[in-house]
């Protein structure tokens, strides 16, 4: 078992097994750095130089700390022709730098009950070759207490999605939230009202898709969630609009945007790929949701890996799936941002790495003593087109195909190599993780401001 617990603010006594050398971005500045890494695989030291520790020199190259996905679909339990499976899907979190997921519950069955959730992380175990906090989903007269317990975090869905039902509205609504405020565990809540759907016509392309499930449906369901109870550790996915990601963090809640609508507009005559919920928007849209991320102004990336089949997307549009892959993606795509002056280093590493570490309550996600060494090794000059057929996924296509990646070229975890020259060679030991939130996150908890 690796030792878990609290990380301790000041140096550990432990002399480091390992040092890992390059620069990182450190107080402020990218600097050459040391990290010592010790025996139960955590950082104990930082900026020393331990000569006599085995040492690893990446030299120019940046050490990073690994990402956390808040959200992904693993689709497991599922159908036997399901795109994924825990074991594909760690894999491709492992490559693309994510040592965590967070897994939804809309599997088949869904997350809905104890045995489920058991059976869940039964299914994690010598399967998972990086971390997975497993979601239960958030019913009304659902057997909430005993779910608490298990999970790592709530999933509300507040339209109706694949594998699941959908959550209950007005006072109903009202009593669910006040319930789940009394654990303490993360609520992950998809807001769209379907009230708000407009039906007339069926829509043959995202532009039409767009217009079906409108921003307003969005801005709707924000509406419902913005009177839940101040402890309630409250986070809205895969927000679409730059409206709604402002008036989310005036009012302290914490949400996240995704790689598909910080990256790709709907676009008329465009397939089923791209049919994905929420929906694409417009470029306009687009265009402001990306500004406002790379202001530093919205707390978090996340994928909604959604990895549905070839065969099912290639569906007429009106019959096909929702959902787009981008586990694997998520953050090579970031990093060439990076790369090419796009985007803020600083920003990025608190959108993909801290922030949902914190949301998560896990120590990795910071270069900070005490945290699990956790660690990525990225050379910025190296960009490579994604290529669906070099993707880990089980899915097999990807909606990011001949986009600019920067893959890390190394990811450690606890302290070992599970990726080396882009390549996967760790073994599955991933764990099941619940959150553990530091002393000065508790009651009563400020929501996420967006900017820690
Ligand atoms: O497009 C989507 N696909 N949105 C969701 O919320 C669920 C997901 C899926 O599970 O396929
Ligand atoms: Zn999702």
């Amino acid at each position: 078992m690796r030792p878990r617990g609290r990380p301790a603010n000041r140096e550990s006594a432990e002399r480091p097994e390992l040092v890992l050398a390059g620069r990182a971005w450190y107080h402020g500045r990218l600097q050459a750095i040391e990290l010592g890494i010790d025996e139960a695989g955590r950082i104990c030291t930082i900026g020393r130089d331990r000569r006599g520790a085995r040492r690893h020199d990446v030299g120019d190259r940046v050490l990073l700390p690994s990402a956390s996905d808040l959200h992904v679909h693993l689709r497991e339990p599922g159908p036997p022709d399901a795109g994924e499976t825990i074991a594909t899907g760690t894999v491709a979190a492992a490559v693309g730098g994510v040592g965590l997921v967070g897994e939804m519950p809309n599997t088949d069955p869904p997350v809905t009950s104890v045995d489920r959730l058991e059976a869940k992380a039964a299914r994690v175990q010598g399967r998972a070759a990086v971390d997975v906090l497993l979601y239960a989903a958030a019913q009304e007269n659902g057997p909430l207490a005993p779910l608490a317990r298990g999970a790592g975090g709530f999933k509300l869905y507040m339209s109706p999605t694949p594998g699941i039902a959908a959550g209950p509205e007005g006072p109903a609504l009202a009593r669910l939230l006040e319930e789940l405020a009394r654990f303490d565990l993360p609520l992950a809540v998809h807001a769209e009202d379907p009230g708000r759907f407009v039906g007339a016509r069926p829509p043959v392309d995202p532009v039409g898709w767009d217009r079906a499930r409108p921003a307003a449906a969005e801005s709707a369901a924000i509406d419902h969630l913005l009177g839940a109870p101040d402890l309630l550790r409250l986070h809205v996915a895969h927000v679409t609009s730059a409206a709604a990601a402002a008036r989310l963090r005036a009012r302290g809640v914490s949400c996240e945007v995704t790689p598909h609508h910080l990256l790709l507009a709907a676009r008329r005559g465009a397939d089923a790929r791209f049919k994905v919920n929420p929906p694409l928007r417009s470029e306009s849209e687009r265009a402001a949701l990306w500004a406002r991320f790379a202001s530093g102004d919205i707390a978090c990336v996340a994928s909604d890996h959604a990895p549905h089949s070839v065969a099912s997307k290639s569906e007429p549009f009106a019959r096909a799936p929702s959902g787009v892959p981008g586990v694997e993606t998520m953050l090579p795509l970031l990093l060439a941002r990076v790369g090419s002056g796009a985007l803020a280093l600083p920003v990025l590493l608190r959108a993909a790495c801290d922030r949902p570490a914190r949301i998560l309550g896990q120590p990795v996600g910071r270069l900070a003593v005490g945290h699990r060494a956790n660690l990525l090794v990225v050379d910025f000059r190296a960009r490579t087109p994604v290529r669906a057929d070099r993707l880990r996924s089980g899915c097999g296509w990807s909606p990011f195909e001949g986009m600019a990646a920067t893959f890390p070229t190394e990811h450690w975890r606890d302290g070992r190599r599970i990726v080396q020259d882009g390549e996967y060679v760790g073994v599955p030991d991933g764990a099941v993780v619940r959150p553990e939130y530091a002393p000065g996150e508790t009651a009563p908890r400020p929501r996420d401001d967006g900017r820690r």
